[in-house]
């Protein structure tokens, strides 16, 4: 039940983006100029929540428009309702639906679904990681100098070692090749289909991570926080890999 209600309310997200993308809507900024929300993200939000209602009338809610809504359930919806804004205000179809839930604070399940490219991403604790129904696995890239990487870059941050610039700095000086594509749930899918061999980011919020970090581990991955800690949707630092390769680049991201 709690599945096919996961899947459901995700189609539901994915179906408004499609409806909306290209069109001419609505876009505010909200925590700085270019922190964008559009009628899209809105409309998608209510989508899903009201499929979660359907048939979860009191579960716990934290959705990144509509904010926390709780209630005494031990069962939360981490919500995404469109991961990449930025990409879909300008036609740019690397954008999802992103959506994790998680039981007595544990992650169990998460869906990840890029309508514009039709590939749905789901895993559930134990039972391993799909993409559109076939099961996906990690890369085996044993090391990092010939590794393929992803990272993201938050709205504001700080000045402080081991900044976002100063990380990506390093590796462009030594000519790794690192990418940036706009949304942390794709970015973390395409390190459980194998695409990318590590993806790491300073800043991101739980509805960012909560689908893609399960789907990773679920497809034979590693997700931790900067100190190699096994990674909390709760706090913002990531670093998700192969496995195989991660010791390797959480001490490039550590600058040791
Ligand atoms: C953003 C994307 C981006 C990441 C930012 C996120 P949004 O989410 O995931 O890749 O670098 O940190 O805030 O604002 O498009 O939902
Ligand atoms: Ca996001
Ligand atoms: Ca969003």
């Amino acid at each position: 039940m709690l599945k096919a209600t996961l899947l459901k309310a995700t189609e539901a997200g994915g179906k408004i983006l499609q409806q909306y993308f290209n069109g001419s809507f609505q876009i505010d900024s909200k925590s700085t100029v270019n922190d964008l929300v559009t009628e899209a993200d809105k409309q998608a939000e209510t989508a899903i929540l009201s499929a979660i209602r359907e048939t979860y009338p009191d579960h716990y809610i934290l959705s990144e428009e509509a904010g926390e809504i709780s209630t005494p359930s031990n069962t939360k919806w981490i919500i995404d309702p469109l991961d990449g804004t930025v990409n879909f205000a300008h036609g740019i179809p690397l954008c999802c639906v992103s959506i994790g839930v998680e039981v007595d604070g544990e992650v169990i399940m998460g869906a990840v679904y890029n309508p514009f490219m039709n590939e749905f991403f789901f895993a559930e604790k134990g039972q391993g990681a799909t993409l559109n129904g076939q099961p996906i696995r990690v890369s085996a890239k044993p090391e990092l100098a010939k590794a393929c990487l992803v990272t993201g870059f938050p709205y504001t941050w700080e000045d402080e070692p081991n900044d976002p610039v100063v990380v990506f700095g390093r590796f462009i000086r030594q000519g790794l090749p690192l990418r940036r594509l706009g949304s942390a749930a794709i970015d973390l899918c395409w390190v459980a289909a194998g695409r990318f061999d590590g993806f790491y980011e300073h800043k991101l919020n739980a509805w960012d991570s909560a689908a893609g970090f399960i789907i990773v581990e679920e497809a034979g991955g590693k997700v931790t926080d900067f100190k190699g800690n096994r990674f909390s949707p709760h706090q913002k630092k990531i670093i998700a890999t192969n496995g195989i390769i991660h010791d390797e680049l959480l001490a490039a991201v550590n600058g040791k």
